[in-house]
């Protein structure tokens, strides 16, 4: 059975901000015990950005969303909510989206954050096009941030090499036709124990002990979650195209989340995909977490590459485990 909203909601505009500052393969190598051809190789990663000391998610967020509230001719005080989705918000509390939505003027907003790790965009995705369906909401805003540079241990070549920082933005709004045709979305906590941070929430709170044991950073299996974000990347993708009627020929353009390039080629094949027809960004800006899809989003359509009306398949897979898909026909 498809998920299909009320009316349809498309994506009308996106906008992104990166840090400036640039950390290559052989820069992480001046401080870690790695280097480019294993880091290249085995996750499909050059380089990273990472913020200065004192920058937070909102820092980031509030110039994409800034962004795709230009492209869009559209004034912050037009909108109605603020979604963003974040596993490194500026504080637990204010969320970090009053903090967005204070330092743009976003007047009639209210908003919220939404922790789905990486798979965070496409829930909050799929909620904002919710309220928007209803017809409760008319114009929401949906954000993918995260500052992974401040959750990994530096020293831990295992993660530390995997993230970077980044935000992307979107503008959800009723649309003729087309827009979000269907979504999907999964949890498993049983996963949980494979990628997580130990300490800071209520059940283990900072502590000096917290603090000398590292327990404020990303612990990862690597090979355990690999082996999950193959199959169900993969899975998810296809059952969008299959239970629509889709066929791999009709799907303009692919956007998994950016975690490892060889998660997202074992997705593309599952998907029988032409040649050049996933997006892929990880290279430059490795794994951003929420900001991965709406930033390869953003970049898709500065590139030519997404035009009105084609056919596209987002796919993500994170801690959790979460993982979703949804099937769009691009609107702007
Ligand atoms: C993390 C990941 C890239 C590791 O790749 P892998 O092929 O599984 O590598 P392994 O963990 O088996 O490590 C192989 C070797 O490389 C070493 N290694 C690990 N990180 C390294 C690094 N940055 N540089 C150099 N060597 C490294 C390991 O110590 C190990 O050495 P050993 O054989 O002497 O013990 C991979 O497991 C992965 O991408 N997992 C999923 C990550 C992910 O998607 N996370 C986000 C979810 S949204």
């Amino acid at each position: 059975m498809t998920r299909r909203l009320a009316r349809p909601v498309g994506i009308t505009a996106t906008g992104q901000h990166y840090p400036e500052r640039v950390y290559t393969n052989d820069d992480l190598a001046q401080f870690m015990d790695t280097n480019d051809e294993w880091i290249r190789t085995r996750t499909g990663i050059s380089q990273r950005r990472w913020v200065e000391p004192g920058q937070g998610a909102s820092d980031l967020a509030a110039p994409a969303l800034q962004m795709a509230l230009d492209r869009r001719g559209m004034k912050a005080d037009e909108l109605d909510a603020i979604i963003i989705a974040t596993v490194t918000p500026d504080t637990f509390f204010p969320s970090t989206a009053c903090r967005v939505q204070e330092k743009l003027g976003a007047t009639k907003a209210y908003g919220f954050d939404l922790s789905a790790a990486c798979s965070g965009f496409l829930y909050a995705l799929t909620t904002g096009a919710a309220l928007v369906a209803s017809g409760t909401h008319q114009k929401v805003a949906v954000v993918g941030v995260d500052i992974m540079s401040s959750i990994i241990n530096k020293e831990d070549r295992t993660t530390a090499v995997l993230f970077g920082d980044g935000a992307g933005a979107v503008i959800l709004e009723a649309v003729p036709e087309g827009g979000i045709l269907d979504f999907e979305h999964f949890i498993d906590g049983s996963g949980g124990c494979h990628l997580f941070m130990p300490a800071g929430g209520s059940a283990r709170p900072a502590s000096a002990e917290t603090v000398a044991a590292k327990e404020h950073f990303v612990v990862q299996h690597g090979q355990d979650v690999f082996k999950k974000a193959v199959r169900e990347m993969a899975e998810i993708s296809r059952l969008m195209l299959d239970r629509n009627q889709v066929s791999p020929d009709d799907l303009k353009l692919f956007v998994p989340h950016q975690a490892n390039l060889r998660i997202m080629d074992a997705a593309a094949k599952r998907l029988e995909l032409a040649e050049g027809r996933m997006m892929v960004n990880i290279n430059e800006f490795a794994n951003t977490t929420a900001a991965t899809i709406p930033t390869a989003l953003h970049q898709a359509q500065e590139q030519g590459r997404l035009g009105k009306g084609d056919t596209v398949v987002l796919s993500a897979f994170g801690a959790g485990f979460t993982w979703g898909a949804v099937l769009l026909k691009w609107s702007c």
